[in-house]
């Protein structure tokens, strides 16, 4: 049984590709210093896979930590990188945190795997890089616009830290950037969980179906798109999880000799804000309150992948629909606030 560490294993798209690589057959060891998750997961994902998953608490920003966490595991082959900091707007209060955080785990990792020779690493990176496209959908070779925030600064350095090292070592990476994951997985045990109030859409919307918001604010109808509002391409999480594990399953391929490669991770398909309003209601039967306010600042119109690329060379693609992606998250909503 091959050994993976994924790191963040705990947090949202973690916890739901730790089950995918248990269901395939590989042993998971997740490290997370549980900043932005909680053990719970543990036995969420326990719940799902019959397997508890090996763990430990540990804090990637201590490099001491880290030397020693390899010292003692020396058998892993692959790293499924996801801790970081995630929050666009508290990365523009605090960027050295976002720095810090999201920068020295992963040099701290990849110095690892240059002292071991752990030659399999993924990357979470993010569709933030291409800033506002200038054509849609956006292929991987479209260009990475200047970040607008210092998390999506960190998305591109980590991108280039990556390459840079490949290109100097024996180490095999692959960057996903994910478009926009949403729901949860379909046995309500594990799903999103937003500390304080969610700035993401979908976990909004069900916080406020939930009765924790009053309404959802639908930020700007006055975009040059159909309906005015802006277009996302929303990926369930479970499908994303599972481009992790054909992801992994192409570095540990003996034909595979790319040393560098990134791929789209989204449907493809765009939706606007309020088609997934719409969507919601319907697939529940439940009535949102929501209102129509000002452009939030920084957000980009329109957003969806070409993912032909993930198609073609990893065989990967989005199977799920946005009913089922809505219908888990409502689903997970209502387990973790006890309503029936
Ligand atoms: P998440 O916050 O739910 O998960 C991240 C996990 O990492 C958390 O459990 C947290 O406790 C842990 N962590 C953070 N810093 C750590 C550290 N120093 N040491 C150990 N553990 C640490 O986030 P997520 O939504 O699951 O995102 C996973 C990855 O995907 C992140 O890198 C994120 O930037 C990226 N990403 C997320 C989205 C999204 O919309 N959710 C989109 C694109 C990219
Ligand atoms: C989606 C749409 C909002 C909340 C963010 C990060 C990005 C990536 C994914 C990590 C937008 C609208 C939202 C609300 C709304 N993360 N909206 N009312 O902005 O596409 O991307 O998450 O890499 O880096 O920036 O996602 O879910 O915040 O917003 O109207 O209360 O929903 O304006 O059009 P976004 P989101």
């Amino acid at each position: 049984m091959k050994k993976i560490l994924v790191t963040g294993g705990l947090g949202y798209i973690g916890s739901h590709t730790v089950v995918e690589l248990q269901n395939s057959g590989y042993q998971v060891i997740i490290i997370d210093n549980l900043s932005n998750s909680s053990l719970d997961v543990l036995e969420g994902i326990t719940n799902i896979s019959k397997t508890p998953p090996a763990f430990e608490r540990l804090d990637l920003r201590i490099k001491a930590d880290v030397a020693d966490f390899f010292k003692r595991n020396q058998d892993i082959e692959g790293i499924i990188h996801f801790a970081a900091s995630k929050a666009v707007g508290e990365s523009v209060e605090n960027p050295l945190l976002y720095y810090e955080n999201n920068l020295n785990t992963l040099i701290y990792l990849l110095q690892e795997c240059n002292a071991y020779g752990i030659e399999n690493f993924i990357f979470s990176s993010s569709c933030t890089v291409y800033g506002e496209p200038d054509s849609l959908p956006i292929t991987e070779d479209a260009p990475v616009k200047a970040a607008t925030s210092p998390y999506g600064n960190t998305k591109q350095i980590s991108e280039e830290i990556l390459k840079d090292t490949c290109s100097v070592s024996a180490l095999k990476a692959i960057a996903l950037r994910y478009f926009n994951p949403i729901g949860a997985h379909e046995t309500a045990e594990i799903g999103e969980l937003p500390a304080g109030v969610p700035q993401n859409l979908v976990p909004f919307i069900t916080q406020t179906a939930a009765g924790l918001r009053k309404e959802l604010s639908v930020f700007g109808d006055d975009y040059p798109t159909e309906d005015g509002s802006c277009i996302r391409d929303y990926i369930h999480v479970v499908d994303l999880a599972k481009a992790h594990v054909i992801a992994l399953q192409r570095l540990l391929s003996e034909k595979n000799e790319t040393q560098f490669e990134v791929f789209n991770l989204g449907t493809g398909r765009g939706s606007s804000v309020l088609e997934v309003v719409n969507s919601f209601e319907k697939t529940t039967g439940e009535k949102l309150n929501y209102k129509i306010v000002e452009r939030r600042p920084g957000d980009v119109i329109s957003v969806y992948a070409d993912t032909k690329k993930a198609n073609k060379v990893l065989g990967w693609k989005a199977e799920k629909t946005m009913e089922d992606a809505l219908e888990s998250a409502w689903k997970w909503e209502k387990k973790i606030r006890n309503i029936s």
